[in-house]
């Protein structure tokens, strides 16, 4: 299969900044949870991850970042390759070199955002630490970052939240902290796994589009995982729909949702139907 949005040729080290070939990923047993997974994604491009749960969606991403549950194998190649980062291949690369690259070589907003949020610190010094990090604030500047990180997700109150802890805000605004921790340090990659299932419908909305805007205002590429058609459809163009760890069939959203041609994607097209929010893209 032809990785998506791949730059032609077949040109080695293209402008991709993630190019993804033959991942395989086996489980300590030696079963095989995601296989010969191929695909690319430019600067600025989105793509779109879709399947059921335990497709194999969340390890792609954990392949991505290098953060693999201790016992699976990894073999192919991920490189990532984002500006004024050293081109790396992920896997094989050291664990410190990784370090360099989670945050702005590549982010993941998780679907539960207290897996990223720390319950013990309040959430301005957590935001604080990758602001420190990556864009060197100190003191004063610093705190004005964090405030003007927190108005950029739309938390109306960002003083309050600043100095709230986690358990003390609700599920939509830990997201919105999430995705501010995310952009802070100014990723070139954004992987957004599942970022609006654990919320209720109408806040998961309103995520989407404050996702949406950030990242074109940003231009950062994005993988954007979720089960859930509909969801992917309002944020990608094109997407790779993922069964038992294997691509059954990649195009745009478009064709995809018109003509599926695995029966896979049909299921996951008929179950989407059942949405209304689906509804505006089938009867146009
Ligand atoms: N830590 C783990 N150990 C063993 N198997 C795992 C582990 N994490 C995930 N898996 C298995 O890998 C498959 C893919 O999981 P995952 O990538 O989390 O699916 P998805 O995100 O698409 O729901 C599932 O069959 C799951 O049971
Ligand atoms: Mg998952």
């Amino acid at each position: 299969m032809n990785p998506p949005g791949a730059s032609g040729g077949g040109k080695k080290g293209g402008a991709g900044v993630l190019e993804v070939i033959g991942l395989t990923v086996r489980s300590g047993e030696g079963r095989a949870l995601v296989s010969d997974l191929s695909f690319a994604i430019e600067p600025g491009a989105r793509l779109g991850l879709i399947g059921e749960s335990g497709s194999g969606k969340s390890l792609t991403a954990l392949a991505i970042m290098g953060l693999l549950p201790a016992g699976m194998t990894v073999s192919g190649s991920i490189v990532l390759d984002a500006p004024g980062l050293a081109r790396t291949d992920v896997i094989g690369a050291a664990e410190r070199h990784l370090k360099g690259l989670r945050g702005r070589g590549a982010t993941v907003v998780f679907q539960e955002p207290l897996t990223a949020l720390d319950p013990l610190m309040k959430i301005g010094r957590q935001l604080a630490e990758p602001l420190r990090r990556v864009r060197g604030l100190r003191g004063a500047a610093l705190r004005r970052a964090v405030v003007t990180a927190l108005e950029e997700v739309r938390l109306p109150t960002p003083g309050r939240v600043a100095k709230a802890y986690p358990h003390e805000i609700s599920g939509g605004q830990r997201q919105r902290v999430a995705i501010a921790m995310a952009l802070a340090c100014e990723p070139a990659l954004l992987i957004a796994d599942e970022p609006t299932t654990a919320l209720d419908v109408t806040v998961q909305a309103e995520v989407l589009a404050l996702l949406d805007g950030l990242v074109t205002a940003r231009g950062m590429a994005l993988l954007f995982i979720s089960h859930d058609l509909a969801v992917v459809s309002s944020v990608t163009d094109h997407v790779i729909v993922l069964k038992d760890g294997v691509a059954v069939e990649t195009g745009d959203v478009l064709d995809i949702v018109t003509s599926p041609r695995h029966p896979y994607t049909r299921d996951l097209v008929t179950s989407a139907r059942r949405l209304d929010s689906a509804l505006d893209w089938t009867h146009p």
